[in-house]
């Protein structure tokens, strides 16, 4: 296994510091922690990380650590990794291949760096350490015994794959737990994404036009805080039950063709391919600013952007300005990567404290339970998302009420 792929590891010490905070803020993951140091249910294994490449998830990879687990760690997109939590994990002994702006050829190459550490347990966050696996490192699949996917997009590539009858070991939807999409996709999304564009365009959203596409959970949340910061919200959609939703909460619906012209702030949340793109451009006002917030970078058509630009010029770190032939300026923020992660620190601790409280859970279920596991996308087993949700409970010191004997007997009766 080669060393650690970073850019400077006399960052460390900010990194530590990032990470103190975190923990500090992340009630369940130290119980785990304190559990799994004791129970060591990794000893003997192998674990890869791939998410996004911040302190919340380098506690992750030390509370897997912890567990007897020899880790690696890269990051899941080259925008998100913080070079200096990068340098912490690695003073702390753990293996880390990634730095902050990596090319597409050295993600890759961090990637398959990580994956060289022969892994039992795969963490993924958008699918591409699976995709590895299932092609150019095909060696590695005898020693996988299962994995866990962070996010939408990745379970989608998930499930299309097992739909064919060609994925080659399980894998579980961590995105599709109750603990997980509710609250991070939610809330998480809901907050960061809107911290993200402020502390980038250091521009006031109040009374301004903010259109959000997708009103799926990260696109719910986005709306749900743009309302709250006093802009006028409104939704495009494609699937027109989440449109009723929209219009039930109060914002606008409108094809992105009537949107584009009148937007200042657009968010893209769909997980999919290029919802923003010539025809829009066209007619955004001046000034217009676009952000993403899904998975991928495709979800703003930024060739079609570069081809109709006459000049581009970068306005402040992270945003750039486009100049369409007619005068006007439209700008981009984070590459189009995720704004949330690419242009700011990613969820509040406490809500991927829920998120990371699942993976950490399902990777102990994996490594407990995988001969007994077939080659499926498997959601998080019902104990482990009703457990995380007590521990939630439990860290905000809030009780709630438990149903009486007669009360349950009624729930399960027909009503004699
Ligand atoms: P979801 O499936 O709940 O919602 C997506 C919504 O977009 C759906 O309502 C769908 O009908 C709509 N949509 C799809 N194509 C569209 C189009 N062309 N035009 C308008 N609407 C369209 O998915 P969720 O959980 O909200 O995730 C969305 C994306 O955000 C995924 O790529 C996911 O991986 C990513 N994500 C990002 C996070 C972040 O931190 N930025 C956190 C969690 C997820």
């Amino acid at each position: 296994m080669r060393e650690s792929v970073i850019r400077d590891i006399h960052l460390a010490n900010s990194g530590r510091q990032k990470i103190e905070w975190v923990k500090k803020n992340m009630p369940l993951l130290r119980y785990l922690e304190e559990d799994f140091k004791k129970n060591q249910y990794f000893k003997g294994l192998r674990a890869v990380v791939c998410v996004h490449l911040e302190a919340k998830t380098a506690y992750l990879a030390k509370v897997l650590a912890a567990g007897g687990a020899e880790v690696s760690v890269t990051g899941s997109n080259p925008l998100s990794t913080q070079d200096d939590v990068a340098a912490a994990l690695v003073a702390d002994g753990l293996k880390v291949y990634a730095w902050y702006g990596a090319t597409e050829k050295e993600y890759f190459e961090h990637l398959n760096y990580a994956l060289d550490i022969r892994p039992n347990i795969v963490i993924d966050d958008g699918g591409d350490l699976v995709h590895l696996l299932h092609g150019e490192r095909q060696e590695l699949l005898p020693d996988v015994f299962g994995g866990c996917e962070e996010t939408t997009t990745g379970v989608i590539r998930l499930k299309a794959r097992a739909k064919e009858g060609l994925l080659k070991f399980p894998m579980i939807s961590v995105n599709d737990a109750y603990c997980k999409y509710l609250f991070d996709n939610r809330y998480g999304t809901g907050q960061s994404v809107w911290d993200g564009v402020m502390r980038t365009t250091n521009l006031i959203v109040s009374g301004k036009n903010v259109v959000i596409i997708g009103y799926g959970w990260c696109g719910k949340g986005c709306a749900m805080r743009a309302k709250g910061l006093g802009a006028n919200v409104i939704v495009c959609e494609v699937d027109p039950i989440k449109a009723i939703e929209a219009v039930m909460d109060g914002f606008s619906v409108m094809p992105m063709n009537e949107a584009a012209k009148i937007g200042d702030f657009f968010i893209t949340v769909t997980g999919c391919n290029r919802v923003i793109y010539d025809e829009h451009y066209k007619v955004m006002k001046n000034g217009a600013i676009l952000a993403n917030a899904g998975h991928f970078d495709v979800e703003i058509c930024i060739p079609e952007l570069e081809a109709m630009a006459v000049e581009k010029k970068e306005m402040r770190k992270n945003i750039m300005g486009y100049k369409m032939a007619d005068g006007r300026w439209i700008h981009l923020l984070a590459e189009g990567r995720l704004v949330n992660l690419a242009a700011g620190d990613g969820h509040p601790a406490e809500i991927m404290d829920m998120s990371f409280a699942l993976q950490a859970l399902s990777a102990k279920h994996i490594a407990q339970n995988h001969k007994n596991m077939e080659n499926k996308v498997y959601e998080v087993p019902d104990e482990i998302d009703q457990y995380v949700a007590q521990l939630k409970l439990q860290s905000m010191g809030i009780s709630i009420d438990t149903l009486t004997e007669a009360q349950r007997k009624y729930l399960s009766s027909w009503g004699e």
